[in-house]
């Protein structure tokens, strides 16, 4: 059995319709709402996002960035004995994206599911998968972050439509004999579901209550920036390991306030916090893995290097991975 997993490829794929704040604030004046690049700019950091075609499920973005991530692993799909996909956006209620995927992908016979943690989703799966390969259970796992968030934002709603875009990464985690995943540490707390859903559900044939997307931003906020500085440091404390360690922050892409704020409190220079929210928004359980292609792929992350990946949201939960890249 591997002591160790270790992530041996990455990939991420991108819908091609890109939207910048200003042509997105053109659509939205079209139907009587009102915002601007500034606004945006000044309280997100975000500059633009990407929204799928209608046609497009999150299992289709998830499947091009698995490709990717197998490719880059120097694997073929036949080669995968597990397959996790995080997703609140699932291509239908069942089965699961991850069975969709892996249909997709050409393959079957594999242990396939869905993990729903929201913008949690991908630390959740990271988690899973390299518990999974240490007890034996599998020892080539694809693990994807993939959504369609666009599909259930509330455009009459400002204060959420701005914030969010589609998008896929995903990671392929390996036994290994050397360290990758060094530590990692898991939380929710279910008093705050309120603050971040979409109450709605499928009942007697009918979409029951609200499908879109509701938050209270600043309710979220203040827990964000709490919630992410202990996870790292409970992170750290089980690896024995310190701020000093880390090379790369890659923190939930959400909001530049929350995630520089993340770094200051953990000692870290701003030029070791990994940003790509100005380019994708927020992609909710897609964005830490679509964040570390993006670096991976740009030659900023390095093996060798000590990543620290967090995730906060709807649950409400957060978590860290430790690892050695
Ligand atoms: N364009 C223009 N004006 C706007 C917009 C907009 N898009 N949205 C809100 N405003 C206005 C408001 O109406 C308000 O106006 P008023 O003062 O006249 O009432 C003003 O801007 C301030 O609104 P606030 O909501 O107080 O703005 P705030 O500074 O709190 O920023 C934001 C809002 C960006 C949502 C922030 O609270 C935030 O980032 N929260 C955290 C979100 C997050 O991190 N989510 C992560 C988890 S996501 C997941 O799990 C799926």
């Amino acid at each position: 059995m591997a002591q160790y997993s270790r992530i041996t490829g990455t990939g991420s794929f991108l819908p091609p319709r890109r939207l910048s704040n200003a042509d997105l604030a053109a659509e939205l004046a079209a139907k009587g709402v009102e915002t601007s690049d500034e606004w945006i700019v000044e309280r997100t950091g975000i500059h633009a996002r990407h929204f799928a075609a209608p046609d497009v499920s999150s299992s289709d973005l998830g499947v091009e960035a698995a490709k990717r991530a197998i490719d880059a692993a120097g694997l073929q799909p036949s080669d995968i004995d597990l397959i996790i996909v995080a997703t609140s956006t699932p291509d239908m209620v069942f089965p699961s994206a991850a069975c969709i995927l892996q249909n997709k992908l050409g393959i079957a016979g594999c242990a396939a599911f869905d993990v729903q943690a929201v913008c949690s989703g991908f630390v959740y799966a990271l988690t899973i998968a390299d518990a999974m390969i240490k007890t034996g259970s599998a020892s080539k796992a694809l693990v994807i972050g993939a959504e369609v968030f666009s599909r259930i934002l509330d455009f009459s709603d400002r204060t959420t439509c701005v914030l969010f875009g589609d998008g896929a990464g995903a990671v392929v985690l390996e036994a290994s004999d050397t360290p990758g995943i060094l530590a990692s540490d898991l939380h929710a707390d279910g008093r705050h579901v309120g603050i971040l859903c979409v109450p709605g559900n499928v009942s007697g044939g009918k979409v029951v209550g609200d499908a879109l997307l509701k938050m209270d931003g600043q309710a979220v906020f203040k827990l964000a920036v709490g919630v992410l500085e202990s996870a790292a440091r409970a992170t750290l404390a089980k690896a024995n390991m310190t701020d000093a360690d880390i090379d790369w922050l890659i923190p939930h892409q959400a909001n530049i306030r929350i995630m520089q704020s993340t770094a200051k409190k953990l000692k870290l220079p701003p030029e070791k916090l990994i940003v790509t929210v100005d380019q994708h928004g927020n992609t909710s359980a897609a964005s830490i893995p679509l964040a570390l292609d993006a670096s991976v792929r740009s030659g900023k992350i390095k093996k060798g290097d000590t990543l620290m990946l967090e995730g906060v949201g709807g649950g409400f939960t957060w978590g860290a991975v430790l690892l050695n890249f």
